[in-house]
């Protein structure tokens, strides 16, 4: 948590006269998103209501422009809504400066994409080391220890000193989801992470966000892959811009899954700076197919 002044306290809040889930995670009121086409304003997001509880893996579903990106950028803070407000971690992403949001998603938001965006002329190590120079949340000793650890954690250590083009689409997407690990954020958001792979590779990249929902982290995907959406805990429909069906919140006191503290940290803390990764993911890796 930042401790600025921004973060509101998890309690009883009122947003837009409507009540929101004092226990979301992920909370979108009344969100909308135009565009400005040559035909006129295109609405791609009209009027979307959700809340995402901690510990809850949601898969987002629905045709080819139907918002499903949108809705993600929107979460992310990659994008801004035209109306409605989008709170995430506590903080009020609609609100936050450009600099105060990289900075806020750098600490809060890992996001993975369905084409990896590494930075092509860095190594893997440095790839993963970036966002943590950028945070500046570990000391550097630890940024590079942590580095490795999440190497190791998506079984990529041998690769530490590629280049992103020496290696194969399912290792860039498992460095990719390391470096979304590497400030050890609360969220995963996902669009289309398993869009590219063959299927035996988007198994293995969908059990490591499985394990990783396992340890304490929250995940939202956007997905294509009908079988991976039967396998999440919540599956969020969207059509024409709106949430046209919704399996709704299994809540984490259901599932027994981690609780929040008075100040919205996960109890217990899914990995604390310094403490080992926990292995669920790599062993589950090791039984899944290698890209
Ligand atoms: N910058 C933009 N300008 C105008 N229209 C846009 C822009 N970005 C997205 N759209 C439109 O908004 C709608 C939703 O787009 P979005 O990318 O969210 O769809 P999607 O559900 O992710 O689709 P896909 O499954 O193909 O990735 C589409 O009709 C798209 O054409
Ligand atoms: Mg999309």
């Amino acid at each position: 948590m930042l401790g600025l002044p921004f973060f509101r306290k998890r309690n009883s809040s009122v947003v837009n006269g409507a009540h929101a889930d004092d226990n979301a995670l992920i909370s979108l009121r009344g969100v909308t998103k135009s565009y400005a086409t040559p035909a006129g304003e295109f609405q791609a997001l009209k009027g979307i209501n959700l809340e995402i509880a901690p510990g809850e893996f949601v898969a987002v579903v629905g045709k080819s422009g139907s918002g499903k990106s949108t809705l993600s950028n929107m979460i992310t803070g990659i994008d801004r809504p035209t109306a409605g407000e989008v709170i995430v971690a506590g903080a009020p992403v609609h609100k936050l400066g450009e600099g105060r949001i990289a900075e806020w998603r750098g600490r809060n938001v890992g996001v993975v994409f369905q084409f990896f965006q590494l930075l092509p002329t860095l190594t893997v190590l440095e790839n993963i080391l970036l966002p943590m120079d950028f945070c500046n949340m570990f000391s550097a000793r630890e940024r590079k220890e942590r580095a490795y650890r999440l190497l190791a954690q998506v079984e990529m250590t041998d690769h530490a000193d590629k280049l992103p083009t020496a290696l194969s689409g399912g290792q860039q997407q498992r460095v990719a989801i390391a470096r979304a690990l590497s400030n050890d954020p609360a969220i995963i958001v996902a669009d289309e992470p398993t869009g590219n792979l063959d299927s035996r590779t988007a198994d293995a990249v969908f059990h490591l966000f499985e394990n990783l929902v396992r340890d304490g982290k929250t995940i939202l995907m956007v997905t294509h892959d009908e079988d991976m959406a039967k396998r999440v805990t919540r599956t969020v429909t969207i059509a024409d811009g709106q949430i046209a069906a919704d399996t709704g919140s299994l809540r984490s006191e259901r599932l027994h899954l981690p609780r929040t503290t008075q100040n919205g940290a996960l109890h217990p803390p899914p990995m604390a700076p310094g403490v080992p990764l926990r292995t669920g993911a790599t062993r589950l890796m090791s039984e899944g197919a290698h890209a």
